[in-house]
């Protein structure tokens, strides 16, 4: 699958390689109303990855609905969108308007926004707060929910094991680690918004550790994301105990990425003598 937020709805690659080869993409981030976005700068690099802080600039969920969903009814690959609220409600509401759209096989919840209502605390970072939304979403549509956990908390594997008792039937991680960076020539914080969140090669040990700490909590399938670059990447996701990947900030420097990943991991099958990757889910426990 392609990462939330790195390859915006889809359409933007089409024309670059064969997207219908993907085991699915998962769209940009999708609010209520259309957002701006956070101040820029938005984007720092980093050793080994990049900082963002886009503030899910998007076009909101009628716009997706009118104009992205026909075009994904056409095609094989299906389209999972990802969702982003500021209260329990919107997420709620967000579900509903997406229930039963032709074009939309499944929801990615975006756990990591901050809860307005509770002083600004990500939704994921606690597992009451994370069950809520989980329960909600599963209470107002009947397509199949991934919910993307955050790193940005002392307890994911709590946070998992209620978000999978709330209805979830996947769970996706991790979104990006808080970050900073700081131009010293200016004395200033480079990102506009202060803090942003590191992705790429630079968090692909947090991820996979806590990828193997989550699929040792749970029953349910988990999808590993986290600085996945090559296919050799992604069979070490597997082996810690993922069904399925997803790529990210590696479609930035190379937009065939997805591809080179789904490549990378036949190969590695090929010369391994593997004919089922469900051989290699949870090998290395
Ligand atoms: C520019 C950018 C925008 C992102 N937007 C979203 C988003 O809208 N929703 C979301 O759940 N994750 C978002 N993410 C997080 C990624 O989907 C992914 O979880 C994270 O970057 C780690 O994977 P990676 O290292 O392969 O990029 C974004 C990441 C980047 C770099």
């Amino acid at each position: 699958m392609t990462a939330a937020g790195t390859f915006g709805y889809g359409t933007e690659y089409s024309h670059l390689f064969d997207i219908q080869k993907l085991g699915a993409i998962v769209c940009k981030g999708t609010t209520l109303q259309p957002r701006e976005g956070n101040p820029q700068p938005r984007l720092a690099e980093t050793a080994s990855g990049m900082l963002n802080s886009i503030g899910l600039q998007n076009i909101g969920v009628e716009a997706l609905i009118k104009e992205k969903t026909p075009i994904w009814a056409k095609w094989q690959v299906p389209v999972i969108v990802n969702i982003a609220g500021e209260t329990v409600d919107e997420y709620a509401e967000l579900a509903h308007k997406l229930d039963g759209v032709a074009g939309i096989s499944g929801l990615e919840v975006n756990i990591s926004c901050p809860n307005v209502k509770a002083g600004g605390a990500e939704f994921g970072a606690n597992p009451e707060s994370a069950a809520r939304v989980t329960a909600a979403v599963r209470a107002a549509t009947s397509l199949p929910i991934l919910v993307k956990l955050t790193p940005n908390t002392g307890e994911i594997a709590k946070v998992a094991v209620a978000v999978a008792s709330a209805g979830a039937d996947v769970l996706s991680l991790i979104n990006t680690v808080k970050g900073m960076a700081i131009d010293i020539t200016t004395h200033q914080i480079l990102l506009g918004n202060k803090t942003g969140g590191l992705s790429g090669p630079a968090i692909k040990p947090i991820a996979l550790a806590m990828v193997y700490e989550v699929a040792g909590a749970v029953e349910l399938p988990v999808v590993g994301c986290g600085g996945i670059t090559t296919g050799n990447d992604a069979i070490e996701f597997i082996m810690a105990g993922a069904s399925a990947i997803q790529v990210g900030t590696a479609n930035f420097a190379n937009p065939h990425a997805p591809l080179d990943v789904l490549e990378g991991i036949e190969q590695f099958m090929k010369k391994e003598g593997i004919k089922d990757i469900t051989k290699l889910i949870g090998a290395a426990r």
